[in-house]
């Protein structure tokens, strides 16, 4: 299953992640998408983790960890986070994985262009892309730190297929953050939909059986460029959902949920299953709930508009930040 982030990043994908990694106990958890640009934020050890490079489903004790040769690493980020998570012992990086160095996010963060007009992370992703196709870009096998996680992630994936093991690919991001599919030139630098966090990873589009696409219940966007649905900041604030980014602490414009940008997701990440996060944000009386039957008559009525307007079903819900805050309908609905 790949789990892709259906708007602008931030749809709440490390705390499904952390559900679906507990629940269905995976064997590998291989994080895909773009880079440490992305801050997945997961409740787990007490603690509010936000993980940038390694997958969120660390959270349960016996899957493997995969970073996909299609993912830039930083690694003293790695280092730290595997430390933060003590997952050194079941963490791979694959050999390819492009590395960010000082010169990249020195790139990203001055460049007025960037940083000034795009609103970048200042992570360096974008410059090490760029590396990476001028192919002068340095390889993860090249860093002496990295060696004791050193793998080829595709042969560990495709072996565990071929086993018919649960394999959970965590994209990161949002489909309207793609180089390709999103609101060129205010993207990422790189496509984000499914297609590719399968590439990432090094798995065939004929061995996806399921996408889980995650919408928030309403749209956030960090950076600059369009936001059709964008609410003004007071609006956010008497709906008591102001955000702040994960990775830069910046204010995170806030809009309802986008309807036609959803139905444009579904189709092209292949959607097979919804996501809905932050339910409880925006409906009061939802919080923490765990049975459909439990919600409020506004809070259903709205999860049946999802479905009917984007004809896939919705099967998570997401009502709280602990991992167990879930409303799950698979047995239901599949
Ligand atoms: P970059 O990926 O750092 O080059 O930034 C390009 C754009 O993508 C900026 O608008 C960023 O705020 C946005 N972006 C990149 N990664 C994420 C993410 O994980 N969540 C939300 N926005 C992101
Ligand atoms: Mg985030």
């Amino acid at each position: 299953m790949i789990v892709a982030g259906g708007f602008w990043g931030d749809e709440g994908k490390g705390k499904i992640i952390a559900y679906l990694a507990l629940h269905d106990k995976p064997k590998i958890v291989a994080r895909a998408g773009v880079g440490p640009n992305a801050g997945h934020t997961v409740y787990a050890r007490g603690k509010k983790l936000g993980l940038r490079q390694i997958p969120c489903g660390f959270t349960y004790e016996g899957a493997r960890l995969l970073i996909g040769p299609g993912v830039l690493v930083n690694p003293e980020i790695v280092l730290k986070e595997v430390e933060l998570t003590g997952t050194g012992d079941r963490l791979g990086v694959d050999r390819r994985c492009t590395v960010i160095e000082s010169l990249h996010i020195e790139q990203d963060r001055t460049s007025a262009h960037l940083k000034g007009k795009i609103g970048t992370t200042g992570t360096g992703c974008g410059p090490a892309n760029v590396a990476r196709v001028n192919r002068v870009a340095k390889l993860a096998e090249e860093i002496p730190e990295l060696e004791r996680f050193l793998t080829d992630v595709p042969q560990e994936v495709g072996d565990a297929l071929g086993r018919d093991e649960l394999v959970l690919i965590e994209g990161s991001q949002g489909f309207g953050l793609s180089l390709i599919h999103g609101t060129y030139p205010y993207v990422t630098s790189k496509d984000t939909s499914a297609s590719t966090l399968a590439a990432d990873v090094g798995v065939g589009p004929t061995k996806i059986d399921d996408v889980m696409l995650v919408f928030k219940a309403y749209v956030s966007r960090v950076g600059e460029g369009p936001f059709p649905t964008e609410m003004v900041v007071e609006e956010a604030e008497r709906l008591g959902i102001v955000e702040y980014g994960t990775v830069t602490g910046r204010r995170r414009r806030i809009g309802a949920f986008d309807f036609e940008l959803a139905k444009r997701s579904v189709m092209i990440n292949g959607a097979t299953q919804i996501t809905i996060t932050c339910l409880d944000r925006l409906f009061k009386g939802s919080s923490g709930l765990r049975s459909y039957g439990q919600l409020p008559a506004d809070a259903k009525a709205f999860i049946e508009r999802i479905e009917g307007e984007l004809k896939v079903p919705v099967t998570l819900i997401s009502t709280g930040k602990d991992p167990e805050n879930v409303i799950d309908l698979r047995s239901e609905k599949l």
